[in-house]
């Protein structure tokens, strides 16, 4: 397989890092550029990091001395030394609508971590195992955009990266409501426990604009492709909270639904066991083999213990069991910066690689 040249703008971030690693001996994917804001620029990687380094394995040694360049003033330089970026910045919107505008038209495909395009109809927002088939908006896209060859496909939020896989292989049960109260790890706000002292010992009952973005994304993902844009679906109705926990990788969320169809509790677990979809039959190379993992120990899953499963890549569910207000309730995890950010974002790009977006 030919190997494709990679930018990671938004370098020196808590994604970025983690896009650093996860590409270290990828493949498909060798990184070839680095970006982030005027005050990383013109430094070598290893010294833009400095004290800021918050993976547990070292900076990836063919990147420590690649120079870091200012995503916004060298986008040229930036684009002429790749097939595609990953973008996972922290900038006002309108500039990181901008931005990734920008290296879209410079024929630059973006596959985003961030938030800004997720409602825009004909941007993918593509978790592989569910809705690959909205890469089909891409052509609309570009017309639009006027390009030839660049686009921009968008990662979902990391707080419904557990529990929206688990609802969906049962869809055709008819899921007419869900509640998921979410409890969410530090570094998806970009902290770890030195950074963030104030979590210890604490709950934050608000994370901005997550219970919406909870609430309305999977919408998206359950739409459909229609004249070129996704039309969203309408059910089921989904309402959320969103919680800091003192966990420092790792989102968990206790979620309750109702079914129009019933189901047994053997069935729904039945449905979790043997659902795969394109990321598993197209063998991509960061595709979990087992996608759901269900544990049976009413004590599990646990972030400490089980958000690395299949590196990161996997979900996790538990306690499953009826309820007296809805149907059923369980828990479920996801590892937020692996398959919630940057593990996710390389899984859409791995599904787009292969359906020849990069070419
Ligand atoms: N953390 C998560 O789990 C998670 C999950 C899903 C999505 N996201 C999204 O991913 C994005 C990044 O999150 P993060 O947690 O990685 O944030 P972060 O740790 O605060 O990192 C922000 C990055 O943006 C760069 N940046 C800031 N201003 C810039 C500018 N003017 N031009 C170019 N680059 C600039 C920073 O570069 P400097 O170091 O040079 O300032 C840094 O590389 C956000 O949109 C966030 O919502 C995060």
């Amino acid at each position: 397989m030919k190997q494709y040249r990679v930018g990671i703008i938004g370098c020196t971030g808590m994604v970025g890092q983690r896009f650093a690693t996860i590409l270290e001996n990828h493949p498909w994917f060798k990184v070839t550029a680095l970006a982030a804001s005027a005050r990383s620029a013109g430094k070598p990687y290893k010294e833009a990091l400095e004290g800021r380094w918050a993976m547990s394995s070292p900076i990836p040694p063919a990147l420590a001395d690649l120079p870091v360049y200012d995503a916004q003033k060298d986008i040229d330089q930036v684009v002429s030394l790749v097939d595609f970026v990953f973008c996972a910045v922290n900038m006002k919107s309108e500039e990181i609508m901008a931005l990734e505008e920008a290296y879209a038209k410079k024929e630059c495909p973006v596959i985003s971590n961030n938030k800004q395009h997720r409602g825009t109809p004909d941007v993918p927002m593509i978790i592989p195992e569910l809705n690959a088939d909205h890469h089909k908006v891409i052509e609309h896209q570009r017309k639009r955009l006027g390009t030839k060859r660049g686009f921009i496909a968008v990662k979902c939020n990391c707080s419904l990266q557990s529990y929206v896989p688990a609802i969906h292989p049962l869809m055709d049960l008819g899921v007419t409501k869900v509640l998921a109260c979410t409890y969410q790890a530090i570094s998806g706000a970009g902290k770890t426990f030195e950074t963030m002292p104030q979590i210890l010992d604490n709950v934050i009952p608000y994370i901005g604009g997550e219970e919406e973005k909870s609430e309305q994304e999977p919408l998206k993902i359950w739409g459909h492709v229609e004249d070129g844009v996704i039309v969203n679906a309408c059910s089921p109705s989904i309402t959320s909270q969103c919680l800091r926990v003192p966990v420092s990788d790792g989102h968990m969320a206790a979620v309750f639904f109702s079914l129009e169809k019933k189901a047994s509790v053997e069935e729904i677990l039945e449905r979790w066991k043997n659902f795969r979809g394109p990321a598993q039959e197209l063998e991509l190379p960061s595709a979990p083999r087992q996608f759901i993992h269900y544990f049976e120990e009413n004590d599990r899953p646990q972030p400490k213990l089980d958000r690395d499963i299949e590196g990161g890549m996997a979900i996790s569910a538990g306690r499953l069991r009826p309820d007296t207000q809805y149907d059923y309730k369980f828990v479920c995890l996801s590892h937020n910066t692996l398959r919630g950010a940057a593990g996710g974002g390389l899984l859409m790009a791995e599904l787009l690689c292969k359906l020849g977006y990069f070419d």
